[in-house]
């Protein structure tokens, strides 16, 4: 599967911030947690200036897509995430997709594979036009994602 990979880079002293567009789902979770350092009326729209790096990070990992990510400077390591062991969290109606966490290879239907990692979501309300990632067309419909174990039995 060919991905549009437009990469974006946006620097302070001590991290680059790093968004890719076509990833995001504008679930509005960056903008609207930090607004002095996403500005999405604002060319750039990101401000690396706009807060501590420590707040910078807290916002970034709240990125439900992985549109948004990190690198220290110095070192060029990423995010922990990239390397962690693969999570799954399920939220109720207000992300209705899945968010997985770590690296993963995904075997699509046509028997080829792509490696996603860090964050990224999975689409499970039927919706997205960007199977099996979430496009964000779950919002403003009256999907129902809530779910639990007994409901499944
Ligand atoms: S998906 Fe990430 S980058 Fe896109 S608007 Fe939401 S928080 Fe911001
Ligand atoms: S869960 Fe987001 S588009 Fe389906």
């Amino acid at each position: 599967m060919s991905e549009n990979k437009i990469h974006k880079e946006y620097t302070n002293d001590e991290i680059t911030i790093t968004w890719e567009p076509n990833k995001c789902i504008h679930a509005k979770a960056c903008w609207k947690g930090l607004k002095t350092v996403f500005k999405p009326l604002k060319r750039p729209w990101i401000d690396p200036t706009g807060d501590t790096t420590e707040n910078i990070i807290k916002q970034i990992d709240k990125c439900p897509s992985g549109a948004l990510n990190y690198y220290y400077n110095n070192t060029k390591t990423m995010s922990e995430e990239v390397k962690q062991e693969p999570t799954v969290k399920m939220k109720a109606n207000m992300n209705g997709s899945l968010k997985v966490i770590g690296s993963v290879e995904i075997e699509l239907p046509d028997g080829s594979t792509v490696v996603k990692e860090g964050r990224f979501s999975i689409c499970r309300c039927g919706l997205s036009e960007n199977k099996p990632f979430c496009d964000g067309a779950h919002k403003g419909t009256d999907f129902d994602a809530n779910w639990n174990i007994e409901k499944s039995e």
